[in-house]
């Protein structure tokens, strides 16, 4: 680390945009359509609570850095160990392969191919496996070897493309509509994907339920969520609202300033695609479009959308494994790192911790959405191997 721990996040440059679209009382409004309806709820958490390894995932106290950040608390949801896929993806596309093949007496015959930067396509080729089908996914340009690996030893085709992550969703698309295969996607651009990504999201729900029973009547007064295309952002919003009413906590939606398409459409005010030119290292945040499925969630109910630069993923990374202020060592992932960088870039800049009401009250919930799901990746940029630290999480 360097010598102050928090000068890497002090200079790096943060946009903020309040979302104005948002609706003022954290209510329910009457006429208000739920993302999802209670039973899909209940339905996605006796499901999922029910496969072989399940256990919920832990919340961690940070609370040494809390105290050097001036903050009340910091909760630390770390998905590393989920099912032994290293993230909270694990619950999405599995759970929607096995709700789309639940009834059918011959999975043997179908087809499941879904695009991915890592996470996502190995939860669908898990949840392929499972349930004995053929899974087919395609990769962009710059998904790392180690991912590619790990797909492959899933049992899954991986088909590697030229382009970028959107690129590799219209290809999979489109050998979708070639070969009568099932498109298992975690977003849709169209109504016609919508009911498929919408059941991805009810998979991730099952994290936000464990929050809320772990915090209980606590509720944080600050969620700090990474964002990619916005479903598991959007499933947050809509969780917490459920769960907490009034008491719902701020949520600040964080990505990478290469790839900023929430960001975008917040201050818009409309759903709108960016170009992704260059990679950012937070590989699971890279998208350049946000799903139609979570586009209404988060405008109504998220409050704040920043980006956040590259140059601060290692440092929280680091931080995270280094554990300097006597917390539990963590062993984050790029992507799982990027509303915690979000959160303490905020708390060095007076105007902004001004402006999100951050102060020695309040209680902030992070969620560390992977662990090392690339081992190789996670030393180069930490100097560390994953499984040299205290707790290592996969
Ligand atoms: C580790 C990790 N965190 C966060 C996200 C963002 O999720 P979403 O694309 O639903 O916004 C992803 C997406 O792949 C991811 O892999």
């Amino acid at each position: 680390m360097p010598v102050n721990t928090f000068s890497p996040f002090t200079d790096a440059s943060v946009k903020h945009v309040r979302n104005a679209g948002r609706e003022t009382s954290r209510m329910r409004p009457a006429d208000d359509e739920p993302l999802f309806s209670k039973q899909e709820l209940d339905k996605s958490f006796a499901t999922i609570s029910r496969w072989p390894g399940y256990r919920p995932t832990p919340l961690l106290s940070l609370s040494g850095l809390a105290r050097k950040l001036n903050v009340g608390a910091i909760h630390y949801k770390d998905e590393g160990g989920r099912f032994g896929l290293g993230s909270f993806k694990a619950l999405g596309g599995a759970y929607a392969v096995s709700n789309l093949l639940a009834e059918n007496p011959d999975p043997s015959s179908v087809t499941v191919t879904s695009a991915t930067d890592g996470n996502h396509g190995l939860s669908v080729a898990w949840g392929a496996k499972q349930i004995g089908c053929r899974c087919v996914i395609f990769i962009h340009a710059e998904v790392s070897a180690g991912r590619e690996r790990s797909l492959k030893l899933q049992g899954a085709e991986v088909i590697r493309i030229d382009g970028n992550y959107d690129e590799s969703v219209r290809r999979c698309y489109s050998a979708a509509g070639d070969n009568n295969w099932i498109v298992v996607s975690d977003t849709s651009s169209d109504d016609s994907g919508s009911d498929v990504a919408r059941t991805v999201m009810a998979g991730y729900s099952v994290m936000t339920a464990e929050i809320v029973r772990q915090l209980d009547t606590n509720a944080p007064t600050h969620v700090f969520i990474q964002g990619g295309v916005g479903g598991l952002a959007a499933t947050v919003c809509e969780y917490f609202r459920l769960a907490w009413g009034s008491a719902a906590p701020r949520i600040v939606v964080v990505e990478p300033n290469r790839a900023p398409c929430l960001f975008e459409s917040a201050r818009k005010g409309e759903r709108v695609a960016v170009d992704v030119r260059e990679e950012t290292v937070m590989a699971g945040l890279s998208c350049g479009e946000v799903s139609v499925v979570a586009w209404p969630t988060l405008q109504k109910l998220a409050d704040d959308f920043l980006t956040i630069p590259d140059s601060v993923v290692a440092p929280a990374m680091c931080l995270l494994a280094e554990a300097p202020f006597g917390d539990s060592p963590v062993v984050a992932g790029e992507s799982a790192v990027a509303g915690l960088a979000g959160f303490i870039c905020a708390g060095q800049d007076d105007e902004l911790s001004s402006a999100l009401q951050l102060n020695q009250d309040s209680r902030v919930l992070i969620i560390g959405t992977e662990g090392a799901t690339d081992p190789a990746l996670y030393e180069s940029m930490t100097g560390r191997g994953a499984a040299s630290i205290g707790r290592a999480s996969i």
